[in-house]
């Protein structure tokens, strides 16, 4: 036994300084502008209250269990997607590059909104956006324009994202140990601050009461719908940050001997914990709106995404007493959390660069901040730079990733039959234990519910198209989107490997399975 769990000796992959790092890193890429701007708004529009029910069961059937397939993957594997899958058959590591193209696209847009929330909070000290946010958001701050494809630079966008992509390449190039660990280290208590500081002081406001039960009754009616369902299954994918490849590549920086389940139960706690204190914040917030505007909750309007966060959240921020620090903590807390979420971007697509090239650490970050931070800034520093991202965002998350989870988890548990030996890896790292159970959630539940998901998700979008934007724009931008990431796949595994044990791709997983046997 003892030598059949000696680690291999020689390791030059970079490591988290401790587990703490790995843990901190993780929640700050699941904590995002997902938990914020998404949750409170999902869970109120799918029946309050009774929402919680359906969000526990994906957390648990699917969230938790597919978190822990890519901590599985990425610990046992030791790779970015590309390689990580390559590792476990040849063939597989177009799936890996689907991952990281999903990753850019999702980078490029998710910094456009960090910088918005950056200006926001300059906006908070003197409540730039006056008496009409919507006019403010739209036509003054972002200039949108028509859904047309536009080069006309919008300033107050333009240079808040440079600092983004600015930040971010520092952060690559100090790598995992030293930029990672250390950001999360900073931002993620800061951000646990700041926000309970904020939602402590709107639990105070008048009304808040009153939101807090709008959002709490339970609407049981709302259990029968099939869409309340998948709204639960999809805000768990995002806000998790899992079958992006996130996980497998931080995952693939914890130590060899490091307890992956118990961690992977923290960050998933954490995640749901701050989603929930989030949809407190923001409804005890709402109820103060509505007892202002003398009307119900229920009467309000935009109470979800960007809408929320920068229309009517400012329109709240002006009425209230001392609405400047309310605003400052407010947008800081989107910065702080999109930061953390948009550096675990990063590493994912640099790390897979990294790799298939062969190239170093410094060098794969400058090229790829690079080149995200252009592409970026081009599409979305312009006028038409909100409706684009709309559009991606959209795309991105309803497709992208539910193909990528329901293309993963087939193959790895029926093609690749990986399931037993991912589950004893788990099992011999970690304290928490898996049972068969797992790749029973993993192999069929998971398949099932997010292909009934992707299908009627499909449906909707080529009936009813989205927003009613022009044909020819959903086909650019939205499937467009697809179209790209699936190009990206084929074109980056045709690429050779620089490295011939990459190419080879064998590699010896520890610990071995066979001798190991429990
Ligand atoms: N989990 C993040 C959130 O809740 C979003 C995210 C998705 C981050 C994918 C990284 C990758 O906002």
């Amino acid at each position: 036994m003892a030598t059949a769990m000696a680690q291999p000796a020689q390791e030059s992959r970079e490591q988290w300084n401790h587990q703490a790092g790995f843990i901190l890193a993780a929640i700050g890429s699941a904590v995002g502008l997902g938990n914020i701007w998404r949750f409170p708004g999902v869970a109120y529009s799918s029946g309050s209250g009774a929402f919680l029910i359906p969000y526990l069961i994906a957390l648990l059937t699917a969230g938790i269990p597919i978190l822990f397939l890519d901590y599985a993957i990425g610990h046992r594997f030791r790779a970015a997607p590309p390689l990580a899958f390559r590792r476990m058959a040849k063939w597989a590591e177009p799936l890996g590059w689907f991952q990281t193209g999903l990753l850019f696209v999702i980078g490029i847009y998710y910094a456009a909104v960090i910088a918005w929330a950056m200006s926001y909070f300059v906006f908070s000290f003197d409540l730039r956006w006056g008496d009409d946010p919507a006019t403010f958001f739209v036509s003054e701050y972002l200039q949108v324009g028509d859904p047309v494809v536009s080069t006309t630079p919008v300033w107050g966008v333009l240079i808040p994202m440079a600092l983004v992509w600015i930040l971010m390449l520092v952060v690559l190039l100090l790598g995992v140990a030293n930029g990672i660990g250390k950001l999360n280290m900073i931002f993620i208590p800061l951000l646990v601050v700041i926000f309970t500081a904020l939602v402590i002081r709107a639990l105070f406001l008048p009304g808040a009461l009153d939101g807090l039960d709008a959002f709490f009754t339970p609407d049981w009616a709302a259990l029968a719908d099939p869409n309340v369902w998948i709204a639960a299954y999809a805000q768990i994918f995002f806000s998790l940050s899992i079958a992006f490849g996130i996980m497998i590549t931080y995952a693939s920086y914890q130590r060899r001997k490091a307890n992956m389940t118990s961690s992977g139960l923290v960050v998933a706690f954490a995640n749901s914990s701050f989603e929930l204190l989030a949809g407190i914040g923001v409804f005890a917030t709402l109820g103060f709106m509505a007892h202002q505007a003398n009307t119900q909750v229920s009467e309000l309007e935009g109470l979800t995404g960007p809408i929320l966060s920068f229309v009517t959240f400012p329109k709240v921020i002006a009425e209230m007493p001392g609405g400047n620090i309310f605003g400052m903590l407010f947008f800081a807390s989107l910065v702080l959390a999109g930061v953390t979420s948009l550096i675990s971007i990063m590493q994912g697509v640099s790390a897979s660069v990294q790799e298939k090239f062969s190239i170093d650490r410094i060098k794969a970050g400058l090229i790829v901040s690079i080149l995200m931070g252009a592409v970026s800034l081009f599409l979305f520093s312009t006028t038409s730079g909100l409706i684009a991202l709309d559009t991606v965002d959209m795309w991105s998350n309803n497709i992208g990733i539910v193909l990528s989870a329901i293309v993963m988890s087939i193959l790895t548990i029926w093609i690749m039959r990986r399931g037993r030996e991912l589950r004893i890896h788990l099992n011999a790292v970690s304290t928490f234990k898996v049972g068969p159970w797992w790749t029973v959630l993993v192999g069929i539940l998971g398949p099932v519910v997010l292909g009934f998901m992707l299908v009627q998700r499909v449906i909707t979008l080529i009936t009813e198209g989205y927003e009613g934007y022009p044909g020819w724009y959903i086909g650019v931008f939205g499937w467009g989107t697809i179209a790209f990431v699936f190009i990206v796949s084929v074109v980056f595994t045709l690429i050779p490997w620089r490295r011939k044990e990459f190419s080879d791709a064998q590699f010896n997983a520890w610990p071995p399975v066979k001798e190991n046997r429990s």
